[in-house]
């Protein structure tokens, strides 16, 4: 598939390794220009290029950048073939974005999805970049790690689980863009790196209510880990323990 990938991130730049070895034709565009995007992305054939640049004679649009500047892309989306699937990997952290829903409960994929004119696959959003890194089957997982999707058009929900599966994880359907607040953080089923038998009961147990505060929890737990001079990054798996502890359900 022709694939085009904006953001060279954490999420952004494993997609574009994973998905040009698995054979997939990439292009990638950051925010600074072609000239930045380091030569370890392009190993396998990926091509840099500008963000206007990404979105022409693609058949997959993933866009992997914050979620803040996701409305700046509001012409390149809309202007986008009908049959192109646009997958976004965003989540809101109000303590890093700013306040971007005006209610907490509100959806953040609807968010997207009127920010930028156009469906979108929620997806890549709820695992960690380091599990994302990895082989599917970390230590701290039982089994083969499973990717939540949400999305409104079943096509496109079909080419991303296929993407998925290219890239060694299994996929797993979630449901419409109205269910994608269960993939949010704060939830069981958000960076916990369940298998597709997991994780149906994990996104029974999500709770709207209780999701934004455990959120900003972990991101205070987070902040004072990365910020003790004592420390380095905290251990691979430290994010997900602490995830599995406190999104459980009470
Ligand atoms: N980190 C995780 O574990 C994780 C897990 C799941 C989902 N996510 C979500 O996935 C998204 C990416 O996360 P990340 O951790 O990969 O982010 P990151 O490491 O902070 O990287 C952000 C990327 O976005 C690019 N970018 C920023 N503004 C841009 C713009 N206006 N136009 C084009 N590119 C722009 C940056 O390019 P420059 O470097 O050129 O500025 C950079 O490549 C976020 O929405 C995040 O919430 C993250």
């Amino acid at each position: 598939m022709n694939i085009g990938i904006v953001g060279t991130g954490h999420i952004g730049a494993t997609l574009v390794k994973k998905l040009s070895a698995a054979g997939h034709s990439v292009k990638v565009a950051n925010s600074r220009g072609p000239e930045t995007i380091e030569a370890d992305l392009l190993q396998d054939g990926a091509q840099p290029v500008t963000a206007t640049e990404v979105f022409e004679d693609v058949d997959v649009v993933i866009l992997s950048i914050p979620m803040k500047v996701l409305p700046e892309y509001r012409e390149l989306a809309m202007g986008l073939n009908d049959s192109v699937v646009l997958i976004d990997t965003s989540n809101h952290y109000p303590m890093r974005d700013g306040k971007l829903l005006e209610d907490s409960k509100d959806i953040e994929a609807e968010w997207v999805q009127e920010s930028l004119g156009r469906p979108i696959v929620k997806a890549f959003n709820a695992i960690g970049a380091p599990a994302l890194a990895g082989d599917g089957r970390p230590d701290w997982a039982t089994g083969l790690i499973a990717i939540p999707i949400t999305g409104d058009r079943e096509e496109d929900k079909a080419t991303t689980i296929s993407l998925i599966n290219d890239i060694g994880f299994d996929a797993y359907d979630a449901g419409a863009i109205t269910e994608s607040w269960r993939i949010q953080p704060g939830n069981p089923a958000y960076c916990t790196d369940l298998t597709l038998d997991e994780l149906p009961q994990a996104l029974a147990n999500a709770n709207a209510e209780r999701a934004p505060k455990l959120r900003d929890i972990f991101v205070e737990a987070a902040y004072e880990r990365m910020t003790d001079a004592a420390e380095t990054n905290p251990p691979a798996d430290w994010g997900v323990q602490l995830s599995r502890i406190l999104y459980a359900p009470k």
